[in-house]
């Protein structure tokens, strides 16, 4: 069957993109071929990384684009020019309106680290959702892969794992949990289940 072609957008340390090469590599990924990533900033270590593994890499800064509408474009022509098929999300910091999100449907792929509903939305991101989490009080968190739509960590869920909160947890310490206990397993994974169903629809 031929791969799915895939973008990852990213925004900073790009260990879930690590996830994903390492996939690729190890043969856990198989319908689907890493082919661009697109960094919101030129810092991203994320670009290293997509060095290191000779994927093309293109910088789409919505600063330095001036507008919205100018990085949505540019985002769009990126990956027309790579024929990407599916878009993944991991860890991208900059926010997609309906107007992107809706030429895509159930083909962006998101990675939140909690278990939707709790923690997520507006203001949920990075170590904010574990501080969050911690200061609730709760003993299970975990990750969410899901769909992305025009509604903040609003899109239809797809895979979910949980993760234990222990005693003494800090932020850090409880985002590194769940990175290694879930978001380094569900990613790929779920790139791996939405990869084979568009090659199932693309034999039909
Ligand atoms: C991850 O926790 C991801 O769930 C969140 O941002 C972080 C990105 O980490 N949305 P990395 O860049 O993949 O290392």
């Amino acid at each position: 069957m031929v791969k799915t072609k895939i973008a990852v957008l990213v925004s900073g340390g790009g260990t879930n993109l690590q996830a994903l090469l390492d996939a690729q590599q190890s043969g856990a990924l198989t319908a689907g071929e890493i082919v661009l990533v697109i960094a919101s900033n030129d810092k991203a270590y994320a670009l290293t990384r997509a060095a290191n593994a000779g994927v093309p890499a293109v910088v789409c800064s919505r600063k330095a684009l001036g507008s919205q509408a100018a990085f949505e474009t540019a985002i769009s022509q990126a990956l027309a020019e790579h024929g990407a098929e599916l878009i993944v999300m991991a860890g991208f910091m900059s926010i997609l309106t309906e107007n992107f999100t809706s030429q895509w449907p159930r083909r962006i792929l998101n990675i939140h680290p909690s278990l939707i509903p709790s923690f997520c939305g507006k203001g949920f991101y990075g170590l904010k959702v574990h501080e969050a989490a911690l200061a609730y009080g709760v003993k299970v968190t975990g990750a969410t892969v899901h769909f992305v739509n025009e509604v903040p960590d609003g899109g239809e869920i797809l895979l979910q794992k949980a993760v234990d909160v222990l005693p003494g947890d800090t932020p850090e310490v409880l985002q590194r949990r769940v990175m290694e206990q879930a978001e380094w397993k569900l990613l790929p994974q779920a790139a791996q289940m939405i990869s084979e169903e568009i090659g199932r629809e693309k034999a039909e």
